[in-house]
């Protein structure tokens, strides 16, 4: 398959990038080395590279790890780069799916490819800007199983519709992955973009190579504000919180149950998954936060001291899994709209803690009243509010402030408060809590 290759990278740049490793040039201090690499007999444009690279790769490191060292980078393929942990699942997902091979369809810096070369895949690295592929290809080729990976410039729609990739012999044993440029021009710059059709590739484009190779490992990673009514019912889609970030949703197909696909919340570190076959009818748009499964849902009677509010992860929320989660908690909704939970106090099965939500001990139910909230606060000596609001129109900033405001902190012992602002059976109230 004869398919272009990204332009090599100009030596003069990666000379001085190389003299800037060696010399260890302090980051803090571009000015010294600039001058540093400058005196060295380093251009001007190889110089001002050089560090920028230096300083992609250590803002680079959280998302990315140790292997951020071994890269260049662009700041738009940074910021859209997968984390690492992710990665290593959309990796997974694909092998367990059967792939041995994956196209790494619009693959921008690598930060997946490089997963899926750790995960013992062969990549073809599709993508479509020229200077993003050059890096790439350096990117790649640092990895020790580098040789099984190969970079190509190419519109992969172009590539796949115009049966460029079939007519390799290889051809079956290639996955497809996806993972879209979410962003946009747009007056004041590049935003992100919400609408799958926005997408580069768009969503259609995808589910329309499955419908017409369906046995065809393909998956992609979207935007985790992602309705499942968009994607056709013969993908799983996962939401996936990683720590406290709801960051993505993965589709994939075939489901990794055989003939049943489905919907999943994940917390990556900890761990946690809750599952639920995928519906042919997904329910209307407004009834998914609380109670997506149209049966009546239970609601806590009263909130007492000692019951646990649970505040369920994003993967959870945009799943529209809140009742599920709630049935493992042993907890009612507080209100048919609102993604609180709450376990009672003498509950023998709810769980100390649970990694799908955040648990917080009741202390006092408080009326939602800035003037008895203020007083709340100066008759409990609180020197530090954290605020949490659902449900209401209010802002938890603004509120501390209004609370907080005239309360002398100084010479008192320190003393911290949380109050969640919400609704309980239609009525606004406030409720002070501590972390369990
Ligand atoms: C979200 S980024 C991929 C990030 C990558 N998964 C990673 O973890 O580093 C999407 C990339 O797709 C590229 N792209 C968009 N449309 C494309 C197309 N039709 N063909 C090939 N590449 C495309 C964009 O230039 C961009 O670099």
């Amino acid at each position: 398959m004869s398919l272009p290759a990204p332009p090599p990278l100009d030596p003069a740049r990666l000379a001085a990038l190389d003299a800037a490793d060696e010399a260890r040039l302090p980051l803090d201090d571009p000015l010294a080395a600039s001058s540093s690499l400058r005196a060295a007999g380093h251009g001007a444009d190889a110089t001002a590279w050089a560090l920028s690279q230096r300083s992609f790769r250590a803002s680079a490191r959280s998302k990315l790890g140790d292997r951020a060292e071994q890269m260049l980078f662009t700041r738009a393929g940074l910021e859209q780069a997968s984390r690492a942990e992710l990665a290593a699942r959309h990796a997974a997902t694909l092998r367990a799916a059967g792939a041995s091979a994956v196209v790494d369809a619009g693959c921008g810096l690598g930060a997946d490819s490089l997963a899926f070369l750790d995960a013992g895949l062969d990549v073809l690295a599709v993508e479509i800007d020229e200077e993003t592929a050059a890096l790439t290809a350096w990117n790649l080729a640092r990895h020790p199983r580098g040789e099984h990976a190969r970079v190509v410039v190419a519109d992969v729609l172009e590539l796949l519709e115009g049966g460029t990739l079939a007519a390799d012999g290889e051809w079956g044993r290639f996955a497809l992955w996806f993972d879209p440029a979410r962003r946009e021009a747009g007056a004041s710059g590049r935003r992100r973009t919400f609408d799958p059709e926005a997408f580069s590739p768009p969503l259609s484009a995808l589910t329309g190579l499955s419908a017409a190779d369906p046995g065809r490992v393909i998956a992609a990673k979207l935007g985790p504000g992602l309705e499942s009514g968009s994607v056709p019912g013969r993908f799983d889609i996962e939401w996936i919180t990683h720590r406290q970030d709801t960051v993505e949703a993965v589709i994939s197909t075939p489901p990794a149950h055989p003939g049943h696909p489905a919907a999943r919340a994940v917390r990556l570190e900890p761990d946690a998954v809750l599952e639920r076959p995928r519906e042919p009818l997904e329910a209307p748009e407004g009834s998914r936060e609380a109670h997506d499964d149209g049966a009546a849902p239970d609601l806590a009677p009263e909130i007492r001291p000692g019951d646990t509010l649970w505040e369920p992860v994003g993967s959870v929320l945009r799943a529209g899994f809140v009742r599920d989660l709630a049935a493992e908690l042993d907890a009612d909704l507080l209100d048919p709209e609102i993604a609180y939970v709450l376990s009672a106090r003498e509950s023998r099965s709810a769980p100390a803690s649970h990694p799908l939500a955040t648990g917080y001990r009741v202390l006092e139910t408080l009326p939602l009243h800035t003037k008895k909230l203020k007083s709340w606060v100066r008759t409990e000596g609180v020197t530090e509010l954290t605020v949490k609001k659902r449900g209401v129109d209010l802002d938890p900033a603004a509120v501390r402030r209004q609370l907080l405001a005239g309360s002398k902190a100084s010479g008192k012992a320190r003393k911290p408060a949380t109050l969640v602002l919400t609704r309980h059976a239609g009525k606004r109230v406030a409720l002070a809590v501590e972390p369990l």
